[in-house]
């Protein structure tokens, strides 16, 4: 911590793959909206367009994953992702009650972020689910809709492409609902866009939360 109260919790690498992922998965549930719900009324782009589009942003996002997988990996950030199960239940309860009620009373936040705490208990669990479920379950889902003899042809009878096909775009519509929450909870601080400054110059202002 330096001087001015400032953490340095988000590093070159974090920001980098944030960036690219953050873009990318803009863009990625904007053409896949084309896709899913194109028909000769509901265009908003050109259908060929979208499809390659989502190809390409697809590949990029995959790739990227391992950056946040191994940039975890081989630096100390995975700690902030450490979730202890005793207790989680009423650690995530606090912090349900302190942003439907404490925060409008303007009460202090029940898990204060400091060197040790980047995240509070919605966060990690919020973190976790979408970075080790959704997201590596949507570019396994998507790499087997761009390679479909990857997949196994039926399942007791039903297609193996149309099970893909509805687990990603179920996928991609929780990481769709996560992403409005983000950018809501992100807002949250003394000024909404604090926390948007962090994630581009890397520090957390802990006068300004
Ligand atoms: C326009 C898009 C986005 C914006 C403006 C944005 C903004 C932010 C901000 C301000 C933070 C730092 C504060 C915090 O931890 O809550 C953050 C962190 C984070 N965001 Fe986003 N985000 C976006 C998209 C996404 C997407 C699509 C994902 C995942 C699918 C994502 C996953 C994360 C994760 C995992 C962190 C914590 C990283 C770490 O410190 O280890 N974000 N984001």
């Amino acid at each position: 911590m330096n001087s001015e109260n400032k953490i340095y919790f988000y590093p070159v690498w974090l920001r980098i793959w944030h960036g690219i992922n953050a873009l990318g998965i803009l863009v990625l549930i904007f053409t896949g909206i084309n896709m899913q719900y194109a028909t000769p009324g509901f265009k908003l782009m050109d259908f060929e367009l979208a499809v390659n589009l989502h190809n390409i942003a697809g590949i990029l996002v995959s790739a990227n994953y391992l950056i946040f997988v191994f940039g975890n990996l081989r630096t100390s950030n995975h700690k902030f992702y450490r979730i202890k199960l005793k207790g989680l239940y009423k650690r995530l309860r606090l912090q349900v009650e302190y942003y439907t009620t404490g925060l409008f009373r303007n009460q202090d936040a029940p898990f204060p972020l400091s060197e040790k705490r980047k995240f509070n208990p919605m966060q990690k669990v919020s973190y976790l689910l979408v970075m080790y479920l959704f997201v590596p379950g949507l570019v396994i889902t998507g790499l087997g809709l761009l390679f479909p003899e990857l997949i196994i042809e039926n399942v007791y009878q039903v297609s193996g492409i149309f099970l893909t096909a509805v687990l990603h775009a179920s996928l991609g519509f929780l990481v769709s609902i996560f992403l409005i929450v983000h950018l809501y909870v992100a807002s949250i601080g003394k000024h909404p866009i604090n926390n948007f400054k962090s994630i581009l110059n890397g520090y957390h202002d802990l006068n300004g939360h």
